[in-house]
Protein backbone atom coordinates (compact mmCIF):
# COMPACT_ATOMS: atom_id res chain seq x y z
CA UNK A 1 0.00 0.00 0.00
CA UNK A 2 2.83 2.58 1.03
CA UNK A 3 4.62 1.26 -2.19
CA UNK A 4 1.55 2.24 -4.36
CA UNK A 5 1.74 5.82 -2.14
CA UNK A 6 4.92 6.51 -3.33
CA UNK A 7 4.61 5.24 -6.86
CA UNK A 8 1.66 7.42 -7.45
CA UNK A 9 4.28 10.69 -5.94
CA UNK A 10 6.86 9.99 -8.10
CA UNK A 11 4.35 9.22 -11.33
CA UNK A 12 2.95 13.03 -10.00
CA UNK A 13 6.69 14.77 -9.66
CA UNK A 14 7.53 13.03 -12.62
CA UNK A 15 4.35 14.17 -14.85
CA UNK A 16 5.01 17.56 -13.33
CA UNK A 17 8.51 18.38 -13.96
CA UNK A 18 7.97 16.23 -17.64
CA UNK A 19 5.13 19.14 -18.34
CA UNK A 20 6.83 22.25 -17.27
CA UNK A 21 10.16 21.40 -19.44
CA UNK A 22 8.81 21.75 -22.76
CA UNK A 23 7.73 25.71 -22.21
CA UNK A 24 10.67 25.79 -20.24
CA UNK A 25 13.79 28.46 -20.82
CA UNK A 26 13.64 27.69 -24.59
CA UNK A 27 16.22 29.96 -26.42
CA UNK A 28 14.83 33.07 -28.29
CA UNK A 29 15.46 32.44 -32.20
CA UNK A 30 17.99 34.74 -34.00
CA UNK A 31 14.96 37.34 -35.25
CA UNK A 32 13.91 37.52 -31.71
CA UNK A 33 17.16 38.03 -30.42
CA UNK A 34 17.36 40.71 -32.89
CA UNK A 35 13.82 42.79 -31.93
CA UNK A 36 15.05 42.63 -28.20
CA UNK A 37 18.29 44.27 -29.23
CA UNK A 38 17.11 46.62 -31.19
CA UNK A 39 13.73 47.38 -29.03
CA UNK A 40 15.58 47.09 -25.71
CA UNK A 41 18.40 49.53 -26.76
CA UNK A 42 16.12 52.45 -27.97
CA UNK A 43 13.70 51.93 -24.54
CA UNK A 44 17.35 52.12 -22.78
CA UNK A 45 18.47 54.96 -24.65
CA UNK A 46 15.77 56.75 -24.11
CA UNK A 47 15.65 56.13 -20.66
CA UNK A 48 19.40 56.93 -20.45
CA UNK A 49 18.75 60.04 -21.54
CA UNK A 50 16.16 61.43 -20.01
CA UNK A 51 17.79 60.16 -16.41
CA UNK A 52 20.66 62.26 -17.18
CA UNK A 53 19.43 64.90 -18.46
CA UNK A 54 17.14 65.58 -15.27
CA UNK A 55 20.63 64.57 -13.32
CA UNK A 56 22.51 67.81 -14.95
CA UNK A 57 19.43 70.01 -14.76
CA UNK A 58 19.56 69.05 -11.05
CA UNK A 59 23.35 69.77 -10.52
CA UNK A 60 22.86 73.11 -12.54
CA UNK A 61 20.09 74.35 -10.40
CA UNK A 62 20.50 72.72 -6.75
CA UNK A 63 24.31 71.28 -6.93
CA UNK A 64 25.65 67.51 -6.47
CA UNK A 65 24.47 67.47 -2.79
CA UNK A 66 20.88 68.99 -4.20
CA UNK A 67 20.69 66.33 -6.87
CA UNK A 68 21.20 63.68 -4.55
CA UNK A 69 18.00 64.41 -3.00
CA UNK A 70 16.64 64.42 -6.48
CA UNK A 71 17.92 60.99 -7.51
CA UNK A 72 16.76 59.99 -4.02
CA UNK A 73 13.19 61.73 -5.31
CA UNK A 74 12.99 60.91 -8.77
CA UNK A 75 15.30 58.17 -10.30
CA UNK A 76 13.25 55.21 -10.19
CA UNK A 77 10.11 56.90 -11.41
CA UNK A 78 12.25 58.44 -14.54
CA UNK A 79 13.03 55.19 -15.45
CA UNK A 80 9.78 53.87 -15.72
CA UNK A 81 8.36 56.94 -17.54
CA UNK A 82 6.75 55.94 -20.83
CA UNK A 83 7.16 52.26 -21.15
CA UNK A 84 4.63 50.50 -22.93
CA UNK A 85 2.01 47.67 -20.53
CA UNK A 86 3.81 44.50 -20.01
CA UNK A 87 7.44 45.88 -20.13
CA UNK A 88 9.69 46.25 -17.03
CA UNK A 89 12.86 48.68 -16.53
CA UNK A 90 15.05 49.27 -13.91
CA UNK A 91 18.76 49.30 -13.15
CA UNK A 92 20.53 46.97 -11.09
CA UNK A 93 23.99 46.86 -9.20
CA UNK A 94 26.03 44.12 -7.35
CA UNK A 95 27.25 47.53 -5.03
CA UNK A 96 23.99 49.37 -4.75
CA UNK A 97 23.37 53.28 -3.38
CA UNK A 98 19.48 51.97 -3.78
CA UNK A 99 18.60 48.90 -1.68
CA UNK A 100 15.93 48.47 -4.20
CA UNK A 101 18.08 47.99 -7.49
CA UNK A 102 20.58 45.29 -5.32
CA UNK A 103 21.07 42.60 -7.96
CA UNK A 104 19.54 39.07 -7.09
CA UNK A 105 21.29 35.72 -7.20
CA UNK A 106 20.45 35.10 -11.07
CA UNK A 107 21.26 38.62 -11.33
CA UNK A 108 24.47 38.92 -9.65
CA UNK A 109 25.50 35.70 -11.91
CA UNK A 110 24.60 37.93 -15.28
CA UNK A 111 26.55 41.14 -14.06
CA UNK A 112 29.46 38.92 -12.74
CA UNK A 113 29.61 37.19 -16.06
CA UNK A 114 28.97 41.17 -17.79
CA UNK A 115 32.49 42.22 -16.07
CA UNK A 116 34.53 39.15 -16.48
CA UNK A 117 33.74 39.66 -20.44
CA UNK A 118 35.27 43.31 -20.37
CA UNK A 119 31.98 44.33 -19.47
CA UNK A 120 30.67 47.44 -20.56
CA UNK A 121 30.16 46.76 -24.32
CA UNK A 122 28.15 43.51 -24.62
CA UNK A 123 24.65 43.13 -23.84
CA UNK A 124 22.75 39.62 -22.92
CA UNK A 125 19.32 37.80 -22.35
CA UNK A 126 18.32 35.65 -20.32
CA UNK A 127 15.02 33.84 -20.53
CA UNK A 128 13.00 32.41 -17.34
CA UNK A 129 10.15 30.19 -18.32
CA UNK A 130 7.76 32.62 -20.31
CA UNK A 131 9.74 35.91 -19.60
CA UNK A 132 12.99 37.80 -21.57
CA UNK A 133 15.38 39.43 -19.84
CA UNK A 134 17.42 41.82 -21.67
CA UNK A 135 20.86 43.49 -19.63
CA UNK A 136 23.34 46.28 -20.93
CA UNK A 137 26.13 47.31 -18.68
CA UNK A 138 26.25 50.98 -17.39
CA UNK A 139 29.51 52.07 -17.42
CA UNK A 140 30.49 54.90 -15.64
CA UNK A 141 32.22 58.41 -16.87
CA UNK A 142 34.25 60.96 -15.33
CA UNK A 143 31.36 63.46 -14.82
CA UNK A 144 29.70 60.18 -12.57
CA UNK A 145 32.90 60.05 -10.09
CA UNK A 146 31.33 63.26 -8.50
CA UNK A 147 28.81 60.97 -6.43
CA UNK A 148 30.60 57.71 -7.17
CA UNK A 149 34.30 57.99 -6.62
CA UNK A 150 36.61 57.96 -4.47
CA UNK A 151 36.49 60.47 -0.84
CA UNK A 152 38.88 63.17 -3.19
CA UNK A 153 36.71 63.40 -6.01
CA UNK A 154 33.34 63.13 -3.85
CA UNK A 155 33.07 66.43 -1.70
CA UNK A 156 32.04 66.33 1.52
CA UNK A 157 28.33 68.32 1.37
CA UNK A 158 27.90 65.51 -1.24
CA UNK A 159 29.44 62.51 0.92
CA UNK A 160 26.95 63.40 3.83
CA UNK A 161 24.26 63.62 1.42
CA UNK A 162 24.69 60.35 0.40
CA UNK A 163 25.39 59.22 4.08
CA UNK A 164 21.98 60.72 5.29
CA UNK A 165 19.45 59.64 2.74
CA UNK A 166 21.35 55.98 1.79
CA UNK A 167 22.69 54.87 5.14
CA UNK A 168 23.95 51.26 3.64
CA UNK A 169 25.32 53.04 0.27
CA UNK A 170 27.97 50.65 -1.39
CA UNK A 171 28.53 52.93 -4.75
CA UNK A 172 31.29 54.93 -3.93
CA UNK A 173 34.82 54.25 -4.24
CA UNK A 174 34.70 53.76 -8.20
CA UNK A 175 37.07 54.55 -11.09
CA UNK A 176 35.95 55.92 -15.24
CA UNK A 177 35.27 53.04 -17.18
CA UNK A 178 34.14 50.95 -14.49
CA UNK A 179 30.68 48.91 -15.00
CA UNK A 180 28.89 50.34 -12.28
CA UNK A 181 25.43 47.59 -12.92
CA UNK A 182 23.26 47.14 -15.59
CA UNK A 183 20.09 48.07 -17.40
CA UNK A 184 17.57 45.65 -16.89
CA UNK A 185 14.74 45.22 -18.96
CA UNK A 186 11.66 42.58 -18.91
CA UNK A 187 8.73 41.38 -20.79
CA UNK A 188 6.71 38.54 -21.35
CA UNK A 189 7.95 36.40 -24.20
CA UNK A 190 4.47 36.35 -25.80
CA UNK A 191 4.71 40.03 -25.71
CA UNK A 192 7.99 39.73 -27.72
CA UNK A 193 6.82 37.36 -30.29
CA UNK A 194 3.98 39.16 -31.39
CA UNK A 195 5.91 42.28 -31.81
CA UNK A 196 7.72 39.99 -34.11
CA UNK A 197 5.36 38.56 -36.07
CA UNK A 198 3.77 41.72 -36.94
C1 LIG B 1 24.43 63.96 -8.21
C2 LIG B 1 25.02 62.71 -7.84
C3 LIG B 1 25.09 61.60 -8.85
C4 LIG B 1 25.72 61.62 -10.07
C5 LIG B 1 26.47 62.77 -10.72
C6 LIG B 1 25.55 60.29 -10.61
N1 LIG B 1 24.85 59.49 -9.75
FE1 LIG B 1 24.37 57.54 -10.00
N2 LIG B 1 23.25 57.58 -8.35
C7 LIG B 1 23.10 58.68 -7.51
C8 LIG B 1 22.06 58.40 -6.54
C9 LIG B 1 21.59 59.32 -5.43
C10 LIG B 1 21.57 57.10 -6.83
C11 LIG B 1 20.43 56.34 -6.18
C12 LIG B 1 19.15 56.64 -6.96
C13 LIG B 1 17.91 55.96 -6.43
O1 LIG B 1 17.63 56.06 -5.25
O2 LIG B 1 17.22 55.32 -7.25
C14 LIG B 1 22.34 56.64 -7.98
C15 LIG B 1 22.15 55.39 -8.57
C16 LIG B 1 22.84 54.95 -9.66
C17 LIG B 1 22.64 53.65 -10.27
C18 LIG B 1 21.61 52.59 -9.85
C19 LIG B 1 22.14 51.52 -8.99
C20 LIG B 1 22.23 51.85 -7.53
O3 LIG B 1 23.33 51.72 -7.01
O4 LIG B 1 21.21 52.24 -6.91
C21 LIG B 1 23.50 53.59 -11.32
C22 LIG B 1 23.67 52.41 -12.25
C23 LIG B 1 24.19 54.85 -11.39
N3 LIG B 1 23.78 55.66 -10.36
C24 LIG B 1 25.11 55.17 -12.37
C25 LIG B 1 25.57 56.47 -12.57
C26 LIG B 1 26.30 56.89 -13.76
C27 LIG B 1 26.72 55.99 -14.90
C28 LIG B 1 26.54 58.23 -13.62
C29 LIG B 1 27.20 59.17 -14.60
C30 LIG B 1 26.66 59.18 -15.94
C31 LIG B 1 25.97 58.63 -12.34
N4 LIG B 1 25.38 57.54 -11.74
C32 LIG B 1 26.04 59.91 -11.83
C33 LIG B 1 23.81 59.85 -7.57
C34 LIG B 1 24.53 60.27 -8.67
Amino acid sequence: MKLTVLLILIAVLLLGYSCQSPSGNKPLESAEQELLAKIGDSIIGRASGRLMKAVSSAIDSAGHEGAVYYCAGHAAGLTQLGLAPGWQLGRISLRNRNPGNKAGNADAHILKDMAKQGGAKTAVHRVVQDTVHYYKPIVLAAACLACHGNPDQVAPKVAAAIKERYPHDQALGYKEGDMRGAWKLSVLRETLVNLHSK
